[in-house]
């Protein structure tokens, strides 16, 4: 191992890399890990030292405060290579702020955006290899934060670590996906965690999604916790709905996730001159539209998710399915969104940034 630094990181380089072992034909979606991680831990008031070093195991207390009580939030993000080796991130000035927000909302402390760019940038200039080009390949970059203090008292931790993790993935969905639209169990509440990516947000879907898979649905749509009436968001991605030509999707608000992708959608929908309505959606109105024929699209919008198109949802265990359509809208933003992330067209809204 030899050692380095930049004008703020510590850094530890791998002896050797491991991409050789790698069947990138073959990945399963974020299981495998590039050669190299950050990691920065917080105590006594401050951060320390920030560090890159050789992916590996951590040491934690069984006591530590993430264990106990779920103080832990993290970001999703991708690095692009384009057909002349260059690579580029996606609007991650939004991840390095929606991290933060994050943070605040669990009591975790915020992690300074200058060091947050600098180890992101230096983590992906170290490991470029592991960003391939072409179709679907990316590298998906995991900045996360919990609470390391061991102690099991019932408040804020005084120490926490912040990490970021790369991963080489091809696309999250193998092709469309079908949902149920939840009449019991909630994602989140009004004044809750919903709008935070706090690790349990996570953790608390998987029981119902494993209900939901159980009858064929990948995903749930999320609906209000107070009656069930409105659509919120899929547990891994916002939705957008198609009614005639114009867009619609639940607005932001306290239960819902600010997703980088829903707000690239919706910028290259107006863009377009495509009517965009930001507001609740009833699920009645969904299913009447369903009923009448209007109902053209529904699709999630995610970092990992990209545009995945759903081509049926349940409700009430009835199952609408959806036709595919010849001018479909959700066809027409991915390619416009990963044109602009891959580097084959112009950027006239700046969200690429080229490490
Ligand atoms: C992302 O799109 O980055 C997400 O956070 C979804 C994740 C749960 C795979």
């Amino acid at each position: 191992m030899n050692s380095s630094t930049t004008e703020k990181i510590k850094i530890q380089k791998a002896d050797k890399s491991r991409i050789d072992q790698v069947d990138f034909e073959n990945l399963v979606f974020g299981n495998v890990f590039s050669d190299h991680m950050f990691e920065c831990d917080y105590k006594d008031g401050s951060w320390q030292t920030p560090t890159i070093r050789p992916y590996g195991s951590i040491t934690l207390s069984p006591a530590a405060k993430v264990f106990h009580y779920g103080q832990a939030v993290f970001e999703g993000m991708k690095a692009f290579k384009d057909e002349d080796g260059k690579v580029w991130l996606f609007r991650p000035d939004q991840n390095a702020k929606r991290i933060n927000k994050s943070s605040v909302r669990l009591a975790i402390p915020e992690f300074p955006e200058e060091i947050f760019f600098e180890a992101l940038t230096t983590l992906v200039k170290m490991d470029r290899d592991w960003v391939k080009s072409g179709e679907g390949n990316s590298l998906y970059i995991r900045p996360f934060v919990f609470a390391t203090q061991a102690g099991v008292g019932a408040s804020p931790s005084t120490e926490y670590k912040f990490m970021i993790l790369m991963s080489p993935v091809r696309a999250y969905y193998a092709g469309d996906i079908q949902v149920e639209i939840a009449e019991h169990y909630s994602r989140s509440a009004n004044g809750g965690v919903g709008a935070a990516k706090a690790a349990g947000n996570y953790a608390a879907q998987f029981f119902p999604t494993n209900l939901a898979r159980e009858k064929g649905f990948q995903q749930i749509i999320w609906t209000d916790a107070s009656n069930h009436e409105y659509l919120e968001e899929a547990g891994t991605m916002n939705v957008f709905f198609r009614v005639n030509d114009t867009l619609l999707t639940a607005p932001i608000s306290d239960r819902i996730l600010d997703g980088v992708t829903r707000k690239s959608v919706i910028a290259l929908a107006k863009r377009d001159n495509i009517a965009v309505e930001e507001r609740r959606v009833l699920v009645s109105e969904i299913v009447e539209a369903s009923k009448n024929g209007s109902l053209k699209e529904i699709f999630g919008a995610g970092t990992a998710a990209v545009i995945s198109p759903i081509n049926a949802f349940s409700f009430q265990n009835t199952t609408h399915n959806l036709e595919k359509q010849d001018d479909s809208y959700a066809v027409k933003f991915k390619k416009e969104l990963t044109d602009i992330q891959r580097n084959r067209c112009e950027d006239p809204f700046n969200w690429r940034f080229e490490v």
